[in-house]
């Protein structure tokens, strides 16, 4: 467990899902609001409808949240996972709780996972609203990709760091 003053990242247990995919849907809806319609941001949230694929995903992959130490609301603050061949999945923080270093160390987590395993580089797909999040560590834009979600077209950044 990586502890971080009032809060600590664990691995992901099934009974997270509901508040991470509350989480995902807020946090989409505010943090990435400037930069997205209104008709993607919709869509992009709309992707926790199927709960049962998000289960499954999570678990077959490498998952963390970010937890709050004491009782209080809201209780999980970020979470991150990791395909088996090194893709950065998912990386969300609470809206609330936006830069205060969660995402930093989820991605630093997810890293340390992906180098245990002796990938040898990071890669992820990258929104418009985390794109200068993952600059400045390290990561570098390759090229893009496009894809409809629930009808509706996106175009997001292909990104890749070394692992070393
Ligand atoms: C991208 C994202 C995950 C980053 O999470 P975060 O928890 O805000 O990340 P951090 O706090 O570690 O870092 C964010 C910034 O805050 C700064 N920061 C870090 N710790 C800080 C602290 N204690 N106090 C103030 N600022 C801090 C960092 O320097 C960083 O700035 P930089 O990128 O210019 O270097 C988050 O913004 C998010 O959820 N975005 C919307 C969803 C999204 O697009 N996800 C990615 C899908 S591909």
């Amino acid at each position: 467990m990586l502890v971080q003053g009032s809060w600590h990242i664990r691995p992901y247990r099934p009974e997270d899902l509901g508040e991470i995919m509350q989480l995902f849907r807020e946090t989409i809806h505010a943090v990435c609001a400037g930069d997205y319609t209104p008709e993607q941001l919709d869509a992009w949230a709309a992707v926790t409808r199927d709960a049962g694929k998000w289960s499954q995903s999570l678990l077959e992959n490498t998952a963390f949240v970010a937890e709050r130490a004491d009782p209080g609301s809201p209780h999980i603050l970020g979470f991150a996972d990791l395909t088996p061949n090194g893709w950065v999945n998912r990386l969300y923080t609470h809206k609330d709780w936006q830069g205060q270093g969660i995402g930093s160390l989820l991605l630093a987590q997810l890293e340390a996972v992906a180098r245990a395993a002796g990938l040898p580089e990071m890669r992820l797909e990258s929104s418009i609203t985390a794109r200068s999040f993952y600059e400045n560590r390290g990561y570098k834009a390759y090229g893009t990709s496009e894809k409809d979600v629930w009808g509706v077209r996106f175009r997001n950044t292909l990104m890749a760091k070394p692992l070393n």
